[in-house]
């Protein structure tokens, strides 16, 4: 996804809001799960997100998904955010969240998601850290459901 930063976007400072990034970062990894599963999700989990770098009014803000690992109702996908300047092309990475959706019927039960092809090496290595991401998620949930 990409598209230019306007100033309705913005701070006072003139940059953009961390929770229209947030926003972005939620639909492009939604787009990239809803085109895997051709079914309903909703987003259960949001990995902790960081800006690196300030996008300004003006610049592009580029998102980039990918599905990088499926489990049994529920898929991961990295969502890469860069910030670019229009004058010069300079790009920056700005943040890097992974996300996890889970697939739902119309009446709420969950659904099977169909399983992620995986190709290469790095795909193979990419599935394996997301296997050990959940499990730290689902602890955290785990410890946190008492609240
Ligand atoms: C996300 C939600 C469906 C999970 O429901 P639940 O009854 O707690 O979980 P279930 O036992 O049915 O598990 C379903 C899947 O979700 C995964 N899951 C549940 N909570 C999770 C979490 N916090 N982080 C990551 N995965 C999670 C489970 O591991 C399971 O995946 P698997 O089948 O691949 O192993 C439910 O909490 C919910 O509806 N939350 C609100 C979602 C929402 O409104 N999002 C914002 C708008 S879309």
């Amino acid at each position: 996804m990409v598209q230019v930063v306007l100033p309705n976007d913005a701070n006072p400072l003139g940059f953009i809001l961390g929770g229209t990034v947030m926003h972005l970062i939620d639909i492009a990894g939604a787009i990239a799960c809803h085109r895997h599963t051709r079914s309903l999700l909703v987003t259960a989990a949001v990995d902790d997100l960081q800006f690196l770098h300030p996008i300004k009014v003006g610049d592009l803000i580029i998102l980039k998904s990918r599905v990088t690992c499926t489990f049994s109702t529920s898929l991961e996908v990295q969502v890469d955010v860069f910030s670019e300047e229009t004058l010069t092309g300079k790009r920056l990475l700005t943040s890097r969240a992974f996300l996890t959706f889970v697939a739902i019927s119309q009446d709420g039960g969950r659904v099977r998601v169909p399983p992620l092809v995986v190709e290469s090496e790095q795909e193979r290595r990419t599935c394996e850290e997301a296997h050990a991401r959940r499990a730290e998620r689902l602890k955290k949930k785990t410890h946190s459901s008492g609240i």
